[in-house]
């Protein structure tokens, strides 16, 4: 779990603000649920079989109720998407949300234990324009932080029989090879044979490497979806490489899969930035109508850690230097006035000598400094410092509120300061 201290949380603010936009351009709006559900929703809808549910979810009891921190965001969505009833009031509903989730997973570089997710979750249209309209648009995100580099893989896991053909199927596969399983897989080979796949285990790697693909078990209506997904693609101009191998590490799954991975950066095992996927039957499972949904997730440590975005922290646009006490009064008063226009102010209430608070204006970044001395308040003036053009000039203190808002100009206006 991370500290994120100023400096690198501007970094964060970045990359979220432009989230945001992007999610509300595309007619997403933000969704907040609790960081704790009933364990129940996780280990019914993540899968008992799962790392997530078996290993590294932060479980307690507390008043009888058995509580776990969210590990991802999809479960809370639904429960929450069934419980408001929201399919009565709108037949599409699009959600983001921006949060931390909580897996006790082993830490590694771009894995911890408390990380920070944006996703969307989108209800109530069966695809496949709104898959490949969502990948397009997670693929548009990346490349708006400055993260050129990844790859679509996408894949299909049909629906209901499919599953079943295809679980049979793994299971005739891996059977014979058994004993070079890991004890992990060899106790899912019976329930869960899927999960094999995404083991990160080399032995279980090995072994997968020649499993068979599900897209050759497709039935007629995930076949029609994922050519659609695959021709709706093309038409949008986004690269996709078809992977059978992708299964995601959830069981809510079904249909279309996809994961957006980082050539760039050293993130190793966890090159994967984002994944999503469809979960048509989890609303029914909640106790919902039948309800298709698609959504995705990606952890913004992650994408901050490729990212090349700087930190870009705004100084002050005004830095106060008052040379004596009857200054630092005038200081607190035009450095009030001049917030209340709009403009960024920062006091030096240290009482040092000039060079020093010159210097940390400097430092800061600063446009302004304003010097209020002895001369300047007998003289009813303020000095006024140009940090960035190097100029310097007097300016009556009754006008030094208008003057200084004007000159720190558009500098000091948060919405005008470079994205
Ligand atoms: P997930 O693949 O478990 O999917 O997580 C999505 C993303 O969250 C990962 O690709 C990764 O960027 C980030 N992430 C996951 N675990 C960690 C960790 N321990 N440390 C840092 N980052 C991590 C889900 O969570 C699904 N809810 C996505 C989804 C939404 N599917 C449908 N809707």
């Amino acid at each position: 779990m991370n500290d994120i201290l100023p400096g690198e949380v501007e970094r964060w603010h970045r990359v979220e603000a432009v989230f945001r936009r992007m999610a509300e351009l595309h007619g997403y709006a933000e969704v907040r649920t609790p960081l704790l559900e009933h364990t129940a929703l996780f280990a019914r809808e993540l899968g008992e079989g799962t790392d997530v549910v078996e290993k590294e979810m932060y479980s307690f009891t507390r008043h009888g109720d058995e509580l776990t921190v969210r590990p991802e965001g999809t479960a809370g969505a639904a429960r929450a998407y069934v419980e408001h009833s929201i399919h009565g009031k709108e037949p599409v509903t699009r959600w983001y949300y921006a949060g931390a989730m909580f897996r006790g997973e082993r830490p590694a570089k771009g894995r911890y234990r408390q990380f920070y997710q944006l996703g969307c979750e989108h209800f109530g249209d069966a695809g496949p324009l709104a898959d490949a309209e969502m990948i397009d648009f997670v693929a548009l995100f990346l490349r708006a932080i400055e993260l050129p580099d990844f790859v679509v893989h996408v894949n299909s896991l049909g629906s209901g029989d499919t599953r079943a053909r295809y679980r049979e199927a793994l299971r005739a596969y891996f059977t014979p090879l058994e004993g070079a399983l890991s004890d992990d897989s060899r106790r899912r080979l019976a329930n869960n044979p899927l999960r094999i796949l995404d083991s990160k285990d080399p032995r279980d790697k090995q072994a997968a490497a020649g499993a068979p693909s599900i897209l050759g078990l497709l039935d007629e209506a995930d076949r029609a979806h994922w050519e659609g997904l695959l021709r709706h693609l093309d038409a949008l101009g986004v690269r996709y490489v078809v992977d059978p191998s992708l299964v995601r590490g959830l069981d809510y799954y079904t249909r279309t899969l996809f994961e957006l991975k980082t050539t760039a950066g050293d993130l190793g095992a966890q090159n994967t930035l984002v994944g999503g996927g469809r979960y048509d039957g989890m609303v029914a499972s909640l106790g919902g109508p039948k309800v298709p949904a698609i959504g995705f997730a990606m952890g913004l440590e992650r994408l901050l850690a490729t990212s090349p975005l700087s930190a870009a922290r705004p100084g002050p646009a005004c830095y106060f230097a008052p040379l004596c006490p009857a200054g630092a009064d005038q200081a607190l008063v035009l450095a009030r006035e001049l917030r209340a226009r709009g403009v960024s102010a920062e006091v030096d209430g240290r009482a040092l000598r000039l060079k020093p608070m010159l210097r940390r204006a400097d430092a800061l970044g600063a446009k302004l400094c304003v010097l209020i001395g002895d001369g300047e308040l007998e003289r009813g003036v303020v000095t006024i410092k140009d940090l960035t053009a190097h100029t310097q000039d007097e300016v009556p203190l009754a006008e030094a509120a208008r003057v200084l808002a004007e000159r720190a100009g558009r500098a000091s206006d948060p919405e005008a300061r470079p994205a």
